[in-house]
Formats: C-alpha cells, structure tokens, sequence
C-alpha cells in the first residue's frame, strides 16, 4: 500500500519524506487555504515547492465547476510539474474532464466520492486515483471502510486499474484497516503513520536491552 501525506505544511512533508515511506501528497483547497497560500502564483508555486520535497505524486485540485475551467487549469497544473496529478471532483463536468484528461494522458484524482456508483463512475471515465472519503462517512455515522471494501469488490471484478485511494484518513487504525480492505493507496496526516511506528513492548523492550547492555559495559 502508498502512503501518501494529506497536508499543504512544507515542514511535515519533509518529515514524512525523511522516514524513507513516503509516495506522495494530497492537497485541497481547505489545507492550502490553512497554510495561508492564497493567490493563483503563490498556490502554483506552493505546489511546485511540494514537488521538490517528494519522490511522488502530488494532487493538485481545480476551482472550477463547469468542464472548459477544469480543463483550463488542469491542462495548468498538469504543465507545473510531471509529479501533478489533477485533482477533479465527482460532479458531471469532472467526469467529463476525468475522460478529457486521461486522453490526454494527464494523470487524475477523483475526489469527493462517497458511494460504490461514483467510484464506478470514476473508473469508466479513467481516473487514475479514486478517492473515497472514509472519515467524512464515518462522521455520519455511516461505515468509511466498508466504502473501501465495496469499491475493491467492484474494481477487482472488471480489473479496472483505477486505485483506490482512501482518504480522509484519520488516524492510524484506519490505515490499518484500509490495508486490510485492500487500499491501493492511503492519505492522511503526518500522526496517522507516526501512529504506525508505537507499541509499549517495543519500548519496555528497548529500555531492557540498553539496561542490560550498560551492566556489561
Ligand atoms: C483527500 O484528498 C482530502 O484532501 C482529505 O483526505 C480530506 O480529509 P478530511 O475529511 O480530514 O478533511
């Protein structure tokens, strides 16, 4: 399974990068809006900066709504640099650009889906990533995982290539799960793979050996 970093913060990317297990980055407006990135030149350029930083693919999301926008700046981003994967949304006009941009051979993330249908969707129109959002579902009381079991069902019964990148990850159970269900990819904050790393016996373990290493040297 990639992991992917679900964050515009430059500082926890290079964290994550520095682990050695990191292959790629999601962003949306919501989290460049929160590192402060406004104004069409600065989001390009914070785009760019976080391609210098991994070795992976980066999601790069358009504003647009309607078909010839999305087009417009997809075709934009896409030129920024050959990491951008053009993040579109589940609407009518973006599976019209998800088709425009494949074609293209422009890569593609579906983003916002929510249902076994949009996910299908997605991959008839040949979107590199679909992107179910598990921890959007769960906050409505509504199984996120059993979304990423659905979708794995469907895309293994008509080998569609399409991955299933699980996001909206919120912690490290749910990587763990997503693992389990068959995520070809997760994305989610810098905790949620540090979260991966814990367990109390490694550290009574740890502190046992270096205690006893010490009584003989
Ligand atoms: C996906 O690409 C989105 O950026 C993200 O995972 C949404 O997560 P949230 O529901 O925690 O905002």
């Amino acid at each position: 399974m990639k992991f992917f970093i679900d964050t515009a913060n430059l500082d926890q990317i290079r964290e994550a990068q520095a682990l050695g297990v990191l292959d790629g980055v999601t962003t949306n407006p919501s989290l460049m809006a929160k590192e402060g990135i406004t104004g069409r030149n600065n989001i390009l350029k914070h785009y760019v900066d976080i391609c210098s930083i991994v070795d992976g693919d980066v999601s790069a999301e358009v504003i647009a709504t309607d078909f010839d926008g999305m087009v417009k700046e997809g075709e934009e981003l896409a030129d920024l640099h050959e990491q951008i994967v053009v993040k579109v949304p589940m609407i009518k006009d973006g599976v019209k650009a998800l088709k425009y941009f494949g074609d293209k051979g422009i890569r593609t993330n579906c983003t916002l889906v929510f249902s076994p249908g949009q996910a299908l969707l997605a991959a008839k129109a040949g979107a590199t990533y679909v992107s179910p959002f598990i921890g959007r579902l769960d906050d409505i009381s509504t199984d996120g995982l059993n979304l990423i079991g659905e979708i794995r069902h469907i895309y293994d019964n008509y080998a569609f290539e399409t991955q299933i990148l699980a996001a909206s990850v919120r912690h490290t159970m749910h990587v763990i799960d997503c693992a389990k269900f068959g995520a070809d990819v997760m994305t989610g904050p810098l905790s949620s793979i540090e979260g991966l790393l814990k367990h109390p016996l490694t550290d009574i373990g740890l502190e046992k050996f270096l205690a006893d290493y010490k009584k003989g040297n």
